[in-house]
């Protein structure tokens, strides 16, 4: 792996100003605000929403991601760190994982649980600020990768598919986490029910109801599984399956290189 694995400060300093606030999010510079915004409460927001139920569906993840002791692995859009603590206990400490993240909030929340975790296997995690779509790592240098609701967020989806191809072992496997954009109506109903009458209003108690309302936008706008499997085998992996989590209200795509 390259050595920039170290927490770099690169970008920009991360601030809010009043004006990128609750307006459409457009750019990357929007989303980014938007993950430094709700990262004090996302974790608990998460346990909340899902019941606990996203800390199941991330050790699926993982365990797809095909990672074991001693690989030098990576999850992109990191974010505060959950899959990469995941990961940290597969690899052991003859492994290396590395969470990438362009939020410098969620890197800090990750970063802060490291330390107050301290189980001695998560030594072997380091956090880099930076960007799925320019990885810091050089071609063929990494196991497995994971990403949690990450690829619903970049701006562009086969850009990170093809970096994530670029940095990947020949034979290693990716494992990608996310809502799943609904193909039957009933499913898609549920889903939008759900954002709007649970997580919107349970996100408007923190004061974050703007900030969640652009899930379903984001949401709508995502590949079906279907697509996710189609890209991955155009930007040149040599598999691809997407499986339906909870009743194909998540998905998650397996891809090999
Ligand atoms: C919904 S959060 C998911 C966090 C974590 N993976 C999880 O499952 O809990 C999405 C994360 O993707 C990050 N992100 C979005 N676009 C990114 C990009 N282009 N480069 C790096 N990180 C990005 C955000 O900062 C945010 O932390």
């Amino acid at each position: 792996m390259a050595s920039s694995l170290q927490l770099q400060f690169r970008l920009s300093p991360s601030t809010t100003p009043a004006l990128l606030r609750h307006r459409p999010i457009q750019c990357a510079t929007d989303r980014r605000a938007l993950f430094d915004r709700i990262a004090p409460v996302y974790d608990n927001l998460n346990d909340l929403l899902s019941l606990g139920q996203h800390r199941i569906w991330k050790r699926m993840a993982v365990s797809w991601s095909g990672a074991k002791a001693g690989d030098c692995v990576l999850d992109i859009c990191c974010g505060s760190g959950d899959l990469a603590f995941l990961l940290s206990q597969k690899v052991g400490s003859n492994g290396k994982v590395t969470g990438l993240d362009f939020s410098r909030q969620q890197l800090s929340i990750a970063s802060s649980r490291q330390t107050s975790l301290s189980r001695p296997c998560y030594k072997n995690i380091e956090w880099v600020e930076g960007d799925a779509l320019n990885l810091p790592f050089s071609d063929g240098s990494v196991d497995a990768i994971t990403m949690g609701y990450g690829l619903r967020n970049v701006l562009d989806k086969r850009k990170a598919l093809e970096e994530m191809l670029r940095v990947l072992k020949e034979g290693s496997k990716l494992s990608i986490l996310d809502f799943s954009k609904a193909t039957q109506p009933t499913t898609a109903s549920i889903q939008e029910w759900m954002i709007n009458n649970i997580v919107v209003p349970v996100a408007s108690g923190y004061g974050l109801a703007e900030d969640y309302k652009y899930l379903s936008k984001s949401i709508s706008e995502f590949s079906t599984g279907k697509e996710l499997e189609k890209l991955a085998l155009e930007v040149g992996f040599s598999t691809s399956i997407h499986y339906e989590i909870s009743g194909g209200l998540m998905g998650n795509l397996v891809a090999s290189r």
